[in-house]
């Protein structure tokens, strides 16, 4: 049985695909083989012995002591894209509000009163303040082409709007799932001179941090939309504030309220709602449950944030997981080692990323525990274990 330890609640659909007779799951569990979570901080928790693997129900890890955890030879897993479409689809109506003042418009209607003659008069009179604009023919540039930007410059197509886009780190598998018609800027500033709405889908990083400052505001188009559902400090909020105030910027709408940007006429700021839908849960924890489940029975790993992703059917009924040191000649120790104990390697499959490799080996016959102690003994080896 393995024991798995909920520091958070976990959406029901993940946690069901853990079966009763392989799983015993509890928030109150102790000596947990995996924990699960979301916002729970780990930092200040003391991390318990037989803990093989955390997984977070979303994509950021800075709740969790990730280096402490990688120096054990512990996977954290995340679930990038989990939450994209929930993003996106905010992202969608973020611009609708911009482009149809939809939030002033309503609270014009709210207090109108009197009799419905009456409304209606006001209505008319009143409604020309709200006239807005349409999307199509508009250009989108979308800062950062990964999980969430891909599917808001998908969907800026399906609008029918012209999309450009810019992610130095574009991956050729996030190529492969961009509409052939999202053009690629040659520079953020390229793209910044070029869009109406301007959307941001970079992480929070230092080269980041204040992606969106005075200079780029100024290199912006004239009435340009600006939406950042990434992360606060991507923007700088003085300098959106300021470009309002001159009208270079027609609306700013953001995950992510401020002292500096209530109450501010042109400003949209939602209360950190990007991933906040049921569907965004559930796809996180099932996501999560299927990749801890997976590490725990098959040693296999995919999306961990601290170690390369590694994984492959059995060859045989006998597999030695082994998270190490990415320095040289561990493949060479660990064969030695099963070789001695005269255990033939039938396949073996090993990756690095950065300074930390991982490594699965099928082996013809069972590995005894006293091997799997000397190869966890190798210096170098951050954990062995059988699956
Ligand atoms: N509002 C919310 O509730 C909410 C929810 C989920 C994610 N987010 C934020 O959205 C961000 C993006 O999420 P994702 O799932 O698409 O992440 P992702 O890792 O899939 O994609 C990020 C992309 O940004 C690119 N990038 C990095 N630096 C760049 C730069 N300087 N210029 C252009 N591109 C750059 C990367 O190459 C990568 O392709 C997350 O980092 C997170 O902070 C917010």
């Amino acid at each position: 049985m393995f024991k798995i330890q909920t520091l958070n609640s976990i959406s029901p659909l993940g946690l069901t695909r853990l079966p009763s007779d392989k799983f015993v799951v509890s928030d109150s569990m102790t000596e947990p083989d995996a924990i699960l979570l979301r916002s729970f901080k780990m930092h200040d928790m003391p991390i318990p012995a037989t803990l093989r693997a955390v997984g977070r129900a979303g994509a950021g890890v800075n709740n969790i002591p990730v280096e402490a955890l990688t120096n054990l030879g512990i996977p954290v897993f995340n679930t990038p894209g989990a939450n994209a479409n929930a993003v996106k689809e905010l992202v969608i109506a973020g611009m609708l509000l911009a482009a149809r003042h939809i939030g002033p418009a309503w609270q014009f209607a709210e207090q109108l009163t009197g009799s419905d003659a009456e409304i209606s008069k006001a209505v008319e009179a009143g409604k020309k303040a709200y006239a807005g604009f349409e999307l199509p023919g508009r250009t989108l540039g979308v800062v950062g082409l990964g999980a969430i930007g891909r599917i808001v410059a998908n969907a800026g197509v399906a609008l029918g709007m012209n999309v450009i886009g810019f992610d130095p780190g574009l991956t050729v598998e996030g190529a492969w799932q961009l509409s052939a018609t999202v053009k690629k800027a040659g520079s953020l500033d390229d793209l910044l001179r070029a869009a109406d709405f301007v959307t941001i889908h970079v992480p929070l990083v230092e080269a980041t941090k204040n992606l969106i400052n005075a200079d780029r505001l100024s290199a912006m188009k004239n009435g340009v939309v600006l939406l950042n559902f990434a992360r606060e400090g991507i923007v700088e909020a003085g300098a959106v504030s300021a470009a309002i105030k001159r009208g270079k910027v027609y609306g700013y709408v953001c995950d992510f309220p401020s002292n500096l940007l209530q109450h501010h006429e042109r400003v949209i700021a939602l209360p950190h709602l990007g991933a906040s839908t049921g569907e965004a849960e559930d796809n996180c924890a099932v996501m999560v449950v299927d990749e801890v489940r997976d590490f725990l029975e098959q040693g296999n790993i995919r999306n961990a944030v601290n170690f390369p992703d590694v994984s492959a059917p059995r060859e045989t009924a006998h597999r030695l997981v082994v998270a190490n040191a990415n320095v040289p000649n561990m493949l060479g120790q660990i064969s030695e080692t099963l070789g001695l104990a005269k255990l033939n390697i039938h396949d073996m499959l090993n990756r690095s990323r950065g300074d930390y490799a991982y490594t699965l080996v099928d082996l013809d016959d069972p590995v005894p525990p006293d091997i799997v102690r000397k190869v966890a003994a190798i210096s170098g080896v951050l954990m062995a274990r059988v699956v």
